[in-house]
């Protein structure tokens, strides 16, 4: 696998390489279920790149940025081990240099649920996506269903903006009492570990409810109630799969997404409804 940095030498070393390329951006600190992508684009795709950048401008000014787990090279033998071809790891000042101030937002669509609790969160990853787009220019671009809103805000951005790449999605990789992997898992003391399924639960037990004719409303009284009582909800709701509108009932596609504070961790999970 090659390591590239610099804007000029990645268009270069991208331009030349078989198609179909896929790509997979992630903010490191790899985990199984980023490795789940890498996985489906190697057998999907001629060539296969990765980018490996903590995006500043995704975070809120009171967020993890400083903390964010980071390992390169742990990174990059878990990228190479899985198929990667290049990885693009660009500092900072590459992506954001002086003077740097467009940005890319959708609108409503990135200003609910984790837009509402995040205000800047989605205009940073349109951003930082509609970049890296442009330096790699994949035929493919590899989202996990973890964060949802966050495929149907870039679904939302390539459409309205043209982009020429197809977007593939990966199911969500658990761990084996349901907990979505995440690298903000990391975060959790043991305690906070052991409750920390109940979101997963909470989500099917909303899915369940709104299945057997519950309203919505109950089955979200439902889905607090099964989460651990250390845990403090963010949002539980039903939405639309492509527009994130909320739903009064199960319509395909759907999603069922909820988010929980677990001490100073929020972790996030949904539910896919097809
Ligand atoms: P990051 O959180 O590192 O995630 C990179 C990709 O891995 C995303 O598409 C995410 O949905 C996917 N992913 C994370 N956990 C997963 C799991 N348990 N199962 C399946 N897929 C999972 O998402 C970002 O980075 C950033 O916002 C980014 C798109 C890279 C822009 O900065």
């Amino acid at each position: 696998m090659q390591t590239v940095g610099s804007i000029a030498h990645a268009r270069a070393v991208f331009d030349v390489l078989p198609r179909p390329l896929g790509f997979v951006p992630t903010m490191g600190a790899l985990h199984s279920g980023h490795v789940a992508l890498v996985r489906a684009a190697r057998e999907q795709c001629s060539a296969l790149a990765a980018s490996v950048f903590v995006n500043p401008l995704q975070f809120g000014v009171n967020e993890d940025l400083a903390r964010y787990p980071r390992d390169l090279e742990g990174d990059k033998e878990k990228l190479a081990a899985a198929g990667v071809d290049v990885l693009f790891a660009p500092d900072q000042a590459t992506m954001y240099p002086d003077r740097f101030s467009t940005y890319v937002d959708v609108g409503k669509l990135g200003s609910t649920y984790e837009g509402a609790v995040r205000p800047e969160h989605f205009r940073g990853v349109t951003t930082v996506v509609a970049k890296l787009l442009h330096i790699v220019q994949p035929d493919v671009l590899y989202l996990g269903q973890k964060d949802a809103q966050q495929t149907a805000v870039l679904r939302r951005m390539i459409t309205d903006l043209e982009f020429p790449v197809r977007v593939a999605i990966v199911p969500t990789v658990r761990e084996d009492d349901g907990l979505a992997m995440s690298s903000r898992n990391a975060y959790l003391n043991p305690e906070q570990r052991a409750a920390a399924p109940t979101l997963h639960r909470a989500l099917n037990a909303l899915l369940s409810a709104v299945v057997s004719g519950a309203t919505k409303e109950e089955a979200i009284a439902l889905a607090r109630a099964e989460l651990s009582p250390i845990a403090t909800p963010d949002y539980f709701d039903l939405v639309d799969g492509a527009t994130f509108e909320p739903l009064d009932a199960v319509r395909a596609p759907a999603f069922v997404i909820g988010a929980a504070r677990f001490g100073s961790t929020r972790l996030l999970d949904n539910l896919y409804v097809s």
